[in-house]
């Protein structure tokens, strides 16, 4: 795998793959790798001839300075993990190669990034769009691919492509999951692993709304029993659930409001924040 830290010989790089006539796919990370990385590039190399990843904690996407801080790093882990998958090139540049100057460019998204996580985190999806429009406009890959835990994220980001028309397909790859049901996450890291065991309890509570709202259960109702399931263990403490409409991102009142309801959650355990969300 050929790692780069600059822009100019990554570039240089991916002009002679597409005189090759390679196709390229890209998938964009903050690092602290997991097999739910590995999906996004396994999926990358069945659809291109060349697949990129690049691992760049973007400082701009972080509201809080202390979870910036604390993200977890581990580029030579993650550097072992890629050569394994055969992932043909890597961008990990410094923040002083993307943030070569001060940025003023903000995003607004609308409602997308006025609910859930926007409403929690102020200016994080200004943040993540700014540092996905320049990774597109670096890499300009011919697909790119998101994590679907992630979900607004990827709302937001194909809205960023459809109005700033970049030239890339998106794909979203559906969310990988320990054997107890908790979501892959580079947070996961930071749990203890008896709060590792407890957080699988976010998926099978997600499970039961899921069940609940298909048998007609008001979503007021699903919302109350979500928080008081969760909250009722110690440590855990619910950011937000709602049901909204996948596309538009609409916060649901009733799930026949919307053709492809979508729960989403974030979930405090201890100071670890996590999310989750699954389609109806
Ligand atoms: O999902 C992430 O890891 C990040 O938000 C992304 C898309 C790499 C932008 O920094």
């Amino acid at each position: 795998m050929q790692i780069f830290k600059e822009i100019g010989p990554l570039k240089a790089f991916l002009v002679e793959k597409r005189k090759q006539g390679q196709t390229l796919g890209f998938v964009a990370t903050m690092g602290a790798l997991h097999e739910g990385h590995l999906k996004l590039i396994r999926d990358s190399q069945n659809d291109n001839s060349t697949t990129i990843c690049s691992i760049f904690v973007n400082p701009s996407q972080f509201n809080n300075p202390a979870d910036l801080q604390k993200y977890p790093r581990t580029l030579e882990k993650d550097i072992l993990m890629l050569t394994e998958t055969g992932c043909d090139a890597l961008f990990c540049p410094e923040v002083e190669t993307m943030y070569d100057q001060k940025s003023h460019l903000r995003f607004d998204f609308g409602h997308l990034d006025k609910v859930m996580e926007g409403q929690f985190r102020p200016g994080h999806f200004s943040g993540v769009a700014l540092v996905v429009s320049k990774l597109l406009h670096i890499v300009e890959p011919d697909i790119a691919y998101f994590g679907q835990k992630d979900w607004q994220q990827f709302a937001i980001i194909r809205q960023l492509v459809i109005e700033l028309k970049f030239n890339v397909v998106l794909k979203s790859v559906p969310t990988l999951r320990e054997p107890n049901g908790l979501a892959l996450s580079s947070r996961n890291a930071r749990l203890t692993s008896a709060q590792r065991e407890k957080a699988s309890l976010i998926s099978r509570v997600l499970t039961s709304a899921k069940e609940k709202l298909k048998n007609g259960t008001p979503v007021g109702e699903v919302k109350d029993f979500v928080i008081t399931t969760l909250e009722a263990e110690a440590e855990f403490k619910v950011e937000y659930f709602e049901v909204a409409d996948s596309e538009n991102l609409t916060l649901l009142r009733n799930v026949t409001e919307s053709a492809r309801p979508i729960l989403c959650i974030a979930v405090f355990v201890g100071d670890v924040r996590l999310i989750d969300n699954m389609f109806l």
